[in-house]
């Protein structure tokens, strides 16, 4: 408070006649007026209250024992309405404050409270399917169209299923070349299954074995899959891709139907204006066997790169490699309780990285697996 003129008698403030008592009164208002606006918080609204209306020692009590009863008859009347009004006065300008204040705070808390509708949301990436996953929707949809169901089987097989009963007995050196990863588990009893009784499956084969031993032919079915081998990382093996095993046996299925079908698939998949080719192979479950190729995309089969010289993606050859096939071995059927006598039919195992990498330029496997984004962000 700069000026304390409440603090003082009136005749030491020189105030004698009745005139001058509202004048003092006025400026007592306006120093009060003041002070209240700057009491812009709880706290100091508070503390300009117990200072301008404390009972003890507030302004107002101060006025009304150092003005009002001290003063002389003269001035008494005077001053006791001027009190009155000043009273009023004030507290009318405290209560205006008060609520002020209170609908001020409740504003703010509210504010803080409020959800901005308006704001733009948290955007998470939905992210896409792996081209790999893409490239299996699209062979699958081929082979539906013609009449294949999909199945699967399972990763962890026993030699049985991977092996013998694709005619592949024991001693077989083609076994050699699978480069089979062995794995040893634990039944429910803690008991470990013996070495060499299970394994990382080396191709989706065997689940032509247990589609066979669960159903009577017909049967038409692909069967896409994890398959595993030790081989060393390099820009064309990992120890683990995706195979797509077709197999299809009836009463009178021919050579010519085996070779329609691979074909009609590879026009689909590549486009009508590659031209295929089949060059003799050996697998023990397929007899005859072959290995089917189709005319080089990149080079349109020329063997001449586009630039010139020789195409680098087929050797110059104008071929490609694609996949292993053959007519089913009779003695497979004899795995399955088969008639080989009335039965036959034809499979094939494709590599579905393979399949991908030729139709979408992609020259290292390895990226298919190593979830870099900036690589799997170029097939949304
Ligand atoms: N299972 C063979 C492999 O992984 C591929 C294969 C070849 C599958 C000929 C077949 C087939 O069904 O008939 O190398």
């Amino acid at each position: 408070m700069a000026e304390n003129s409440h603090e003082k008698m009136l005749a030491a403030l020189g105030v004698t006649q009745a005139e001058q008592v509202a004048a003092l009164f006025a400026q007592l208002l306006s120093q009060a007026t003041t002070e209240l606006q700057s009491a812009n918080s709880a706290e100091l609204f508070e503390k300009f209250r117990v200072q301008w209306l404390g009972r003890k020692a507030g302004v107002l009590t101060q006025v009304t024992d150092n003005w009002l009863k001290p003063a002389t008859p003269d001035l008494k009347r005077a001053v006791g309405q001027e009190v009155n009004k000043f009273k009023a006065q004030l507290e009318a300008l405290v209560e205006a404050r008060k609520s002020a204040i209170e609908s001020g705070a409740e504003e703010a808390a509210s504010a803080k409270d409020r959800v901005d509708l308006s704001l733009p949301g948290v955007v998470r990436p939905v992210g896409s399917r792996h081209l790999i996953r893409q490239v299996l929707q699209e062979i699958e949809d081929i082979f539906v169209s013609i009449g294949f169901s999909v199945v699967e089987g399972p990763e962890i097989e026993t030699p049985y299923y991977n092996f013998e009963a694709l005619n592949i007995p024991e001693f077989h050196p083609v076994r050699d070349d699978m480069d089979t990863f062995y794995v040893e588990a634990q039944d429910g009893f803690g008991v470990k299954t013996a070495p060499g009784s299970l394994l990382l499956r080396t191709h989706t084969s065997p689940v032509q074995i247990r589609t066979m031993e669960k159903q009577k032919p017909p049967v038409r079915v692909i069967v896409p899959g994890k398959v595993y081998r030790r081989d060393n990382p390099d820009a064309t093996h990992s120890f683990m891709f995706h195979q797509i095993e077709g197999l299809a046996v009836d009463t009178d299925i021919t050579f010519c139907d085996f070779t329609g079908t691979i074909e009609y698939f590879v026009k689909q998949y590549f486009g009508p204006s590659v031209k295929t080719r089949f060059r003799p192979s050996y697998f023990p479950f397929t007899e005859p066997s072959v290995e089917f190729d189709v005319s080089c995309i990149f080079c349109n089969g020329s063997g001449v790169a586009a630039g010139g010289g020789t195409c680098g993606k087929c050797k110059g050859s104008g071929w490609i490699e694609l996949f292993g096939a053959g007519m089913v071995d009779p003695a497979v059927y004899g795995f399955v309780n088969y008639d080989a006598k009335k039965l036959s039919g034809f499979a094939f195992g494709m590599g579905m990285d393979r399949l991908a990498m030729l139709k979408y330029g992609i020259d290292d496997i390895q990226v298919f697996f190593q979830n870099d984004v900036r690589f799997l962000k170029q097939f949304p």
